[in-house]
């Protein structure tokens, strides 16, 4: 639920028809992250919830640093971007936001592993479990860095991670997926479209309104190669299957995937994107082929 609060061409009509529609169609998991529009995404999640009552609907949400700064770095210190006080504060404020009583996946929405052992953290984290405000919690893993939180992961005090896992991105099966696997921890893949380029859509041309954060990501670097990667990906396309079909049943294909969020705003693309949860993952030659299609990135200054 972040392109719906902060990305260009985002309306509130089509939002919440596309949010409607993927529920009827079986939908049950929204993340969001309080720093989408500063509480807006959270508020559309909110309405969203009161017009399905009956339905039980999942919320996950974060905590933003305290910092502001995406990714965190390892010479942050946890006072600066998570102490136990901010913790609760803004928690509290996505219980407001989401209109619920106790959320059910609160994120960090940042994290480094160096902060494994350290108290506050986990006093805050407890204190709002025992509260009920918080049902489980998440780690959101930093881009590229999916090992950055192995020794947290350890403590047992994690039920859930969020980490970039897509046909390009496939590096956390190296360590933590294994890992999860053995601990019984939940793993979110996020960015299943390589933010668009997956869906084969973009070209060399593409380009983002000053506003929107893909002009900052998509940087000439960033978008040539990524093209190019996606367009090779092209003519491994089963007949009648897009690029997003491919993408999506990818991660689904895994069994250590709990789910996938993919970015959804409009109609169509809900259809799309739920009709495969339908439990048929890809060929395995298939899957086989798109193993070397693993592209392994180093974070870089675009990269956020
Ligand atoms: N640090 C973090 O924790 C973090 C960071 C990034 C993302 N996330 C979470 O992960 C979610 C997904 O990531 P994302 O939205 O950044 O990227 P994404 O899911 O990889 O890509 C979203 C893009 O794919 C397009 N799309 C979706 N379904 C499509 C389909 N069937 N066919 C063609 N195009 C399709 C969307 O189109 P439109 O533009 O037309 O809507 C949008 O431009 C976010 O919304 C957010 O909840 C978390």
């Amino acid at each position: 639920m972040w392109g719906m609060a902060g990305w260009t061409g985002s309306e509130e009509k089509q939002v919440n028809e596309a949010l409607d529609k993927a529920i009827e169609l079986g939908c049950n998991f929204f993340d969001t992250a309080w720093a989408y529009g500063d509480g807006l995404s959270e508020e559309i999640l909110n309405k969203t919830l009161k017009r399905h009552p009956g339905k039980k609907l999942y919320t996950a949400t974060k905590i933003p640093p305290k910092n502001r700064k995406w990714p965190s770095q390892p010479h942050f210190t946890l006072q600066e971007v998570f102490p136990a006080d901010y913790i609760i504060d803004y928690t509290e404020m996505s219980l407001k936001n989401l209109g619920v009583d106790s959320i059910d996946l609160q994120q960090f929405h940042v994290w480094e592993d160096n902060w494994a052992q350290l108290d506050e953290w986990k006093e805050a984290t407890t204190k709002l479990t025992q509260q009920g405000k918080v049902k489980a919690w998440g780690v959101s893993v930093n881009r590229w860095e999916p090992d950055n939180c192995l020794k947290t992961l350890k403590t047992g005090l994690i039920d859930a991670v969020q980490v970039i896992y897509n046909v390009f991105d496939q590096s956390p099966e190296d360590n933590l997926l294994p890992l999860c696997r053995e601990k019984n921890i939940g793993v979110i893949a996020r960015v299943p479209f390589d933010e668009g380029t997956l869906t084969g859509t973009f070209t060399k041309e593409t380009n983002f309104p000053g506003n929107d954060w893909r002009a900052t990501y998509f940087v000439k670097e960033n978008l040539l190669s990524s093209v190019e990667r996606a367009d090779a990906l092209k003519p491994l396309l089963p007949q009648g299957m897009t690029m997003a079909e491919m993408a999506i049943r990818f991660i689904l294909s895994n069994p250590d995937i709990s789910t996938t969020i993919p970015g959804m705003r409009k109609i169509h693309n809900v259809e799309s994107n739920m009709s495969c949860s339908d439990g048929n993952g890809l060929p395995a030659n298939l899957l086989h082929e798109l193993k070397s299609h693993r592209w392994d990135r180093q974070p870089t200054v675009w990269s956020q």
